[in-house]
């Protein structure tokens, strides 16, 4: 069975799911943006949470979005206000997702992504796994052992 993790990460909480993903089995393509997002952490918060409030979609570089050959294929975001980032909405914009066995790995630094997972679940009727902090909070990754 071929499996697929697409995923974004701006702080490297999304890196540290890869890394576990990987161990599995899992392909990993990572989703890198045009975007310049700014370093200062409250500058960055405010542009990644303005373009994730107005569900802006980043330009991506050089992404792949041939998933044919997948059996699975697990999505990772950051949660940004609540919501999914833009570069993944810009992926979830240009992938056929329906009739995949797929699943949704958000990260998190205390929300619950009210907003994303009620996106994903209009989109695709799935739960997401939400984890909180997983490059701080090792314990988290329990939750993706048997993905
Ligand atoms: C632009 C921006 C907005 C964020 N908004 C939220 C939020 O609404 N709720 C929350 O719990 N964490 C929020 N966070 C924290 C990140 O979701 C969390 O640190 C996550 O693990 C980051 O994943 P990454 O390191 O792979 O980029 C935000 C972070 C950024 C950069």
């Amino acid at each position: 069975m071929k499996k697929l993790f697409i995923y974004y990460s701006l702080t490297n909480n999304g890196d540290v799911v890869a890394n576990t993903l990987k161990k599995k089995g899992y392909e990993i393509r990572k989703v890198i943006s045009k975007s310049k997002y700014p370093r200062n952490k409250f500058l960055m918060i405010m542009m990644g949470g303005y373009k994730a409030t107005f569900n802006k979609k980043d330009k991506l570089l050089d992404f792949n979005k041939d998933i044919n050959n997948y059996d699975k294929v697990v999505i990772g975001s950051p949660i940004w206000n609540d919501r999914l980032s833009a570069p993944i909405n810009k992926v979830i914009s240009l992938l056929d997702l329906n009739n995949k066995d797929i699943d949704f790995i958000l990260y998190s630094s205390s929300g619950k992504g009210e907003h994303a997972k009620d996106k994903i679940k209009d989109l695709y009727n799935i739960e997401p796994i939400i984890l909180k902090e997983p490059k701080k909070n090792n314990k988290e990754l329990d939750k993706i052992k048997n993905m």
